[in-house]
């Protein structure tokens, strides 16, 4: 399949929620997943792993548990309706999680982003390592997302998992020491968005005024 150049999918990437059924290819899988994998890794500790699920039973078993992750995300950072019982508005918050997340128990692939501590810092800078090693796997992840997107495949990534992380470490089998940051869907879009929710776009600020010239505090207005 052609793809597009990296700027122009950079440019058209852009988080989908609504997914197709269509199968990805195994041919398109792997190089996307290689792809992800060159990314820049700090100390080039490789301290990441990337979980693909595409057995059925497993991936539906995914999606079901990042939209019960939605519906608490919603439920917790949304305020309630006026006069809604604590039931209804968790009622609320799920009915809207299922609404918008619809598609993802049909989604083809789930990627679960790893990171697999590698222990290359003393002790007492593993503060230091753990954020090297988060900022890498977005690395990775970006990569992926892009990667996608060039040949014209969605995901968007997810948090949501952050609410139910028991059950998906239960679910791939993950130990204690090894945190998933991040989840992302992979298949065709049901459409692609042609930018931003007009919300969104309101809020998104001039890229000039987040970049400071020669020192903090002089944008590039
Ligand atoms: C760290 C991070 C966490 C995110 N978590 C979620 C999430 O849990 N669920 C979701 O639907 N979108 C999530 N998003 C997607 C953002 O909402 C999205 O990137 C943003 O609205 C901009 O839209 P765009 O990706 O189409 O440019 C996340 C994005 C990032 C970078």
């Amino acid at each position: 399949m052609s793809s597009m150049d990296a700027l122009e999918a950079i440019r058209k990437r852009r988080s989908v929620r609504s997914y197709t059924e269509q199968p990805v290819s195994d041919e398109d899988l792997d190089e996307i997943l290689r792809l992800a994998l060159l990314a820049p890794t700090g100390g080039m500790a490789q301290a990441w792993s990337l979980i693909v699920v595409r057995d059925e039973d497993k991936r539906r078993a995914f999606g079901d548990l990042i939209v019960k992750g939605g519906g608490e995300y919603f439920r917790t950072t949304r305020p309630a309706p006026k006069d809604a019982t604590p039931e209804e508005h968790a009622e609320q918050a799920i009915g809207y999680a299922k609404k918008v997340l619809g598609s993802y128990d049909e989604v083809p692939v789930w990627i679960a982003a790893l990171i697999v501590p590698r222990q290359a810092f003393p002790e007492d800078q593993a503060s230091f390592e753990r954020d090297a090693d988060m900022v890498s796997i977005a690395f990775a992840m970006e990569n992926l997302m892009v990667a996608a997107r060039a040949k014209g495949l969605a995901t968007v990534p997810t948090i949501f998992h952050y609410y139910v992380d028991k059950e998906l470490r239960e679910l791939l089998d993950v130990p204690n020491e090894v945190e998933i940051p991040l989840v992302s869907p992979l298949g065709y879009p049901t459409e692609w968005p042609e930018g931003l929710p007009p919300r969104l776009k309101e809020i998104r600020r001039p890229w000039r005024t987040l970049v400071h010239d020669d020192a903090w505090g002089n944008p590039r207005a």
